[in-house]
């Protein structure tokens, strides 16, 4: 194993930095050349690359966003696109190709896997979708800074006795909106794994209410619907007049948690660990503290549940 690539593929989260920032040291602390891929398998295809040094990722820990870029190549997720992507890595003499992304990113690495190159996938994704880790890179970021805009929200809602919709990312996953909606105490969270039932929501609603509560906020992951969309079916349903707020791509931005540099950090290590310990076609993940790995399509075959303690959290705590 002596030259590895490293590449960002998908949404961008806060964090990746980090981890490139730590897969390339520590691959070089283990006596490897690191060469970084940029926007994705689209540069991979395209031969646009860049030698990382120890000084390279240098003063970029702190720094959202990717300094490798990234896209979402629809070139890759053909056979074709793989076996010339496969070409260019013999091209660049590469040995191992570690990718920083969620989990199309993954079935991407997982194709060059079966054609028998050595891939190690590091989840990043600020939806938190990827079994085999219990937090991706960039989730807890992305709760943080939902929470920040969540309480600017409350300060409006509560001083004009208003009911506020606010949606939140997650793609088909309600990870983001259950955890923003437990942390600023949001009366309602509305996820894609549990369905809801408008009528149910309205007398929760009146009986908020008729109890005094002056205003309420309900956090709805994208994946349920549009806030539109609600906001005109509270109309419809329960008369409610409700503002709403998109949160939108500003929640993949700005610079990681502790948390999440901390994560990126230990995670990146563990990718070059496990290609030192000769693991190919594996994730690696932090589980109750610990990095492990697992093969790297438990992160689509595999479906990370919801805490049904959280979701049940809400619904006591939002009384
Ligand atoms: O996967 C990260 C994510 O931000 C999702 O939450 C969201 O649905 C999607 O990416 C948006 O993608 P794009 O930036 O391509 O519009």
């Amino acid at each position: 194993m002596k030259r590895v690539g490293i590449l960002t593929s998908g949404g961008d989260a806060p964090g990746m930095n980090a981890a490139i920032r730590a897969v390339t040291r520590t691959a070089i602390y283990n006596g490897m050349e690191v060469i970084g891929f940029r926007r994705g398998y689209e540069g991979l295809l395209e031969g646009d690359v860049i030698p990382l040094s120890v000084s390279s990722v240098g003063g970029i820990v702190h720094r959202g966003g990717t300094m490798l870029r990234t896209a979402r190549c629809e070139r890759f997720t053909k056979p074709e696109g793989v076996r010339e992507g496969l070409q260019r890595l013999k091209e660049y003499d590469m040995d191992a190709l570690v990718v920083i992304g969620g989990d199309g990113s993954f079935r991407g690495a997982y194709e060059l896997h079966k054609l028998g190159f050595p891939v190690v996938g590091i989840p990043g994704t600020i939806d938190n979708d990827i079994a085999g880790t219990d937090c991706t890179i960039g989730f807890d970021t992305a709760c943080n800074t939902a929470l920040q805009c969540i309480e600017k929200l409350r300060d409006t809602a509560s001083s004009h006795e208003r009911l506020f919709l606010v949606e939140v990312m997650g793609r088909n996953a309600g990870f983001l909106a259950l955890e923003a909606a437990v942390a600023a105490g949001a009366e309602f969270a509305l996820v894609p794994e549990v369905p809801f039932d408008m009528d149910v929501l309205c007398k929760k609603l009146h009986y908020a209410k008729e109890r005094g509560k002056s205003h309420s906020l309900i956090i709805v992951a994208e994946g349920v619907m549009q806030a539109s969309e609600l906001q005109a079916l509270l109309k419809d349903t329960g008369g409610y007049d409700a503002r709403i707020t998109v949160l939108g791509h500003i929640q993949r931005g700005g610079s990681p948690s502790s948390f999440d540099a901390v994560l990126a950090s230990r995670l990146g290590g563990g990718a070059i660990d496990a290609l030192v310990r000769g693991e190919f076609g594996v994730m690696v993940g932090r589980i109750n503290g610990e990095i492990v790995t697992n093969p790297i399509q438990i992160s689509w075959e595999q479906k990370k549940s919801l805490d049904a303690g959280m979701m049940a959290l809400v619904e006591i705590l939002g009384i």
